[in-house]
C-alpha cells in the first residue's frame, strides 16, 4: 500500500539549530479526551494504536498530547490523514444512499453481510481492492473487543490502481469497550464477544488466519510495553493496565474461533 502521509497545517519556520535544513511547522490532529461514555477512551485509543503499529495494521497514527501546564488533561492526538489529491471514499459519513437504488444487473451482496451502517456497495469494492488490509483489521478488531468499526475508515476507491486504506478510532476498544472500565473488562473476557464485524463475509480465510497467527505469535513483552505505563493514563490505573495486557493475552486462545464464527 502507498504510504499514508499526514496534513502540514500553516506556515513553516526555520529551526534555527538544525544543521540540515529542518522546519518548525504544525500537523493537523483530532484531539480526543475520556469521555461519559468512553471513560477509558485515551487509554484505549493509545495501546491500540501501539499494538496496530507492532502488528502493520492500517490505523491512523496518533500520540498522547497535553495543552499547557494550565490544561494537563491527557489527550490522545489523532494525526490528520492528508487526503488531498487523493479519491477518498468516506466511509465515516452517514450513507444517505437508497440501498435498493442500484442498477438491476448489480450482483446479489453477500449472505450475512453487515449493512446496518449502510455504504453496502462501497464496502464490497473496499473488500476487493483492499481484502489484505480489511481482513487484519477485522481480526485486530475481534481481539481488541472493538464493536465501533462502521463509520470509523476510509479508503481510497476511485483510483484504478490500489491507493490507501486507513482506519481510525479505535477509542471504544479495549478498557471504553464500554462506558466503564470494569463493564469493559467483564466484556472482553467472554469469548463471543464482540458479535459482529462490518468486514464480516466481505474477507478471506487464508488473509484472516494469517492475522490470527500473527497476533498468537506476538511476543508478551511487546505487548506489556503497548498496555502497560508508570502512571495512571487519562483515568486508567496500572492495576487496569495489568489486567488489559492478561486479558490480551487471554483473548489470543479463542481469537481462532471468534473469526471463524464472525467473520467468514
Ligand atoms: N486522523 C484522522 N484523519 C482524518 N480524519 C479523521 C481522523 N480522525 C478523525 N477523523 C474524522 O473525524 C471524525 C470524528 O473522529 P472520531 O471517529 O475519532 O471521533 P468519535 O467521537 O470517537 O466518533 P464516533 O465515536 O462517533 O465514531 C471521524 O469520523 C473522521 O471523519
Ligand atoms: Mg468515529
Amino acid at each position: 500500500m502507498p504510504i499514508l502521509c499526514y496534513e502540514i497545517t500553516g506556515a513553516t519556520t526555520p529551526n534555527t539549530r538544525s544543521t540540515t535544513g529542518a522546519e518548525d511547522g504544525q500537523l493537523s490532529a483530532v484531539l480526543k479526551y475520556d469521555h461519559a461514555e468512553a471513560q477509558a477512551q485515551v487509554y484505549a485509543e493509545l495501546v491500540a494504536n501501539r499494538l496496530a503499529m507492532f502488528l502493520g495494521i492500517p490505523v491512523v497514527v496518533g500520540v498522547p498530547a497535553r495543552a499547557s501546564t494550565a490544561d494537563a488533561r491527557l489527550r490522545f492526538a489523532a494525526i490528520r490523514a492528508a487526503e488531498g489529491g487523493l479519491d477518498v471514499y468516506d466511509f465515516t459519513a452517514d450513507d444517505r444512499h437508497d440501498p435498493d437504488d442500484c442498477p438491476a444487473d448489480a450482483p446479489p451482496l453477500p449472505e450475512g453481510m453487515y449493512q446496518t451502517a449502510g455504504h453496502a456497495r462501497a464496502m464490497t469494492l473496499l473488500a476487493q481492492k483492499y481484502p489484505k488490509e480489511t481482513a487484519d483489521l477485522a481480526v485486530f478488531d475481534l481481539w481488541i473487543g472493538n464493536e465501533d468499526r462502521a463509520l470509523n475508515f476510509k479508503a481510497d476507491l476511485g483510483a484504478k490502481d490500489r491507493g490507501v486504506m486507513f482506519a481510525l478510532d479505535q477509542g471504544s476498544s479495549l478498557l471504553a469497550c464500554r462506558a466503564t472500565v470494569d463493564r469493559s473488562l467483564e466484556c472482553l473476557a467472554r469469548p463471543d464477544f464482540p458479535a459482529f464485524h462490518p468486514f464480516q463475509k466481505l474477507v478471506h480465510a487464508r488473509y484472516c488466519g494469517a492475522m490470527v497467527e500473527r497476533i498468537t505469535s506476538m511476543p508478551d513483552w511487546a505487548i506489556l510495553s503497548a498496555t502497560t505505563y508508570d502512571d495512571t493514563v487519562g483515568n486508567v490505573t496500572v492495576v487496569d493496565q495489568v489486567a488489559t495486557h492478561t486479558t490480551l493475552i487471554e483473548r489470543k486462545r479463542f481469537l481462532g474461533a471468534l473469526v471463524d464464527r464472525i467473520l467468514l
